[in-house]
């Protein structure tokens, strides 16, 4: 039978072939909370690529979580237009409103005390906590629910297996370095595990990964019919 995935395989690969990102650390540097929250924001349902230029322009005009919340609120809007779900616009604002009023500034670190914030939702409260902070959290987007239902061969079809889905991943986080855990896997999701002709060969959980044992790689996720 097949052997657990082993997270250090996949923090080696990640050392290999992490992407550089501009909200990113550099390798064994903790990441600015503010700048981890404004990226995981703009990314929920805006690619990579189309998020970049977007989030430079941001963090040019508001450097800073004090700078963000004294802003008058069309500034925001005006710098957010182009990016769609102008609601995260909205919340982001208030939010940065609340990180200063509420906290002195200073992102909360744990799940519970993000997840009080606007628009800081279990996945946004997750990431943040884990990269920024090193928390033992699990950040489970769609691209770690496909690595995850294929590595583990996941009958059940999302969403009804999302509360499996995230405590199999929350199981294999690292003690010592779950913000890189979180991104590895993200990667490996945008770059490897893709939705379409996987590309197993190169994946450092090939060995382990139970759709890929049976062929059916690209079977998973299994979706529930609409
Ligand atoms: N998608 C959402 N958050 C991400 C991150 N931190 N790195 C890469 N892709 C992401």
């Amino acid at each position: 039978s097949a052997t657990k995935p082993d997270p250090q395989d996949l923090l080696a690969w990640y050392d290999r072939h992490r992407r550089e990102l501009p909200w990113r650390a550099r390798a064994g540097e903790t990441a600015d909370p503010y700048r981890v929250w404004l990226s995981e924001i703009m990314l929920q349902q805006t690619t990579v690529a189309a998020v970049k230029p977007f989030y430079l322009n941001f963090l040019e005009r508001f450097p800073t979580v004090e700078a963000l919340a004294g802003a008058p609120a069309e500034a925001v809007m005006q710098a957010w237009a182009g990016l769609g779900y102008y609601s995260r616009a909205r919340n982001l604002h208030a939010c940065a409103k609340a990180v200063v009023d509420r906290h002195g500034g200073e992102f909360p670190s744990t799940e519970p005390e993000l997840l009080k914030l606007p628009g800081i939702g279990a996945y946004t409260a997750a990431a943040v906590a884990a990269i920024a902070f090193n928390e033992r959290a699990a950040a489970v987007d769609g691209n770690v629910e496909r690595v995850m239902s294929r590595v583990f061969m996941v009958e059940e079809p999302l969403p009804k297996s999302k509360p499996l889905i995230r405590s199999l991943t929350a199981e294999l986080v690292p003690e010592d370095r779950p913000g890189d855990f979180a991104q590895a896997v993200m990667d490996l999701g945008a770059t490897i595990c893709t939705p379409k002709r996987p590309a197993c060969a190169l994946c450092p959980w090939m060995r382990p990964c139970q759709a890929r044992a049976t062929g059916l790689q690209e079977m998973f996720p299994k979706k529930q019919k609409k």
